[in-house]
């Protein structure tokens, strides 16, 4: 069975005093990822946070800081066009830029919930901007590697503007372990978040008709 992510109806448009959108729905993001396994958060970054990290993302593209995903780790990492079609390139937490320093100061709140209310132990993330090319895509895999158990919870927070559902590029997360299982297609609206436990779900990239940007990441623990 299929299901389209659509988010939640929100009554009337108050601002919850000076919370941040993404302060106020904390409760629901940390309770959702405890009962589920995976939570969705809107907002997690506003328009202009979202603009202005999509902005260093095309710039360091265009500076050819970025370079082709592989798939596996270490020396038996292989670039398989057939697998995954990304172009990544990490942060790094000692040279952030402004919209980098931002988005580091809302991961680590994040982390910091997730320890204090999940005993999840997670230490450190580490995250890399992807961007897909028009057609390129995820093939369905899970983020845990089979020699290193220390990704914990897969983050990814999507950097797109005016994204439509005719546009493609849904992640699709599987609710089971089975192919065959029910999943959500799930949209890279910009300033959206997905989370979920990296070693339980199975999870691919769709192709999209424009170029789709994210900043994908993982807490360590
Ligand atoms: C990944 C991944 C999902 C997405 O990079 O491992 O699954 O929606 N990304 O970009
Ligand atoms: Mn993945």
């Amino acid at each position: 069975m299929v299901m389209m992510y659509a988010a939640p109806h929100r009554a009337g448009n108050t601002p919850v005093s000076t919370m941040t959108a993404f302060e106020s729905r904390l409760p629901d993001l940390i309770n959702s990822l405890a009962n589920e396994g995976w939570a969705i958060c809107d907002d997690f970054l506003c328009a202009d946070e979202v603009r202005a990290l999509r902005q260093e993302g095309e710039r360091r593209l265009v500076a050819g800081e970025f370079h082709r995903a592989g798939v596996g780790r270490g020396s038996a990492q292989q670039i398989r066009d057939d697998i995954r079609g990304d172009a990544v390139r990490w942060l790094d937490p000692h040279a952030p830029s402004d919209a980098e320093r931002c988005y580091w100061s809302r991961i680590e709140s994040l982390k910091c919930e997730l320890n204090r209310q999940l005993f999840l132990g997670i230490r450190e993330g580490e995250f890399h901007y992807a961007s897909y090319p028009v057609g390129s895509f995820y093939q369905r895999h899970i983020d845990r590697f089979r020699d290193d158990d220390a990704r914990t919870v897969s983050v990814v927070c999507y950097l797109n503007d005016a994204w439509e559902t005719t546009h493609g590029g849904q992640i699709r997360l599987w609710l089971g372990a089975s192919p065959n299982d029910e999943y959500l297609d799930i949209s890279p609206i910009g300033g959206r978040l997905v989370l979920f436990m990296s070693d339980r779900f199975w999870h691919a990239v769709q192709p999209a008709n424009r170029v789709r940007w994210s900043l994908t990441g993982w807490m360590r623990r």
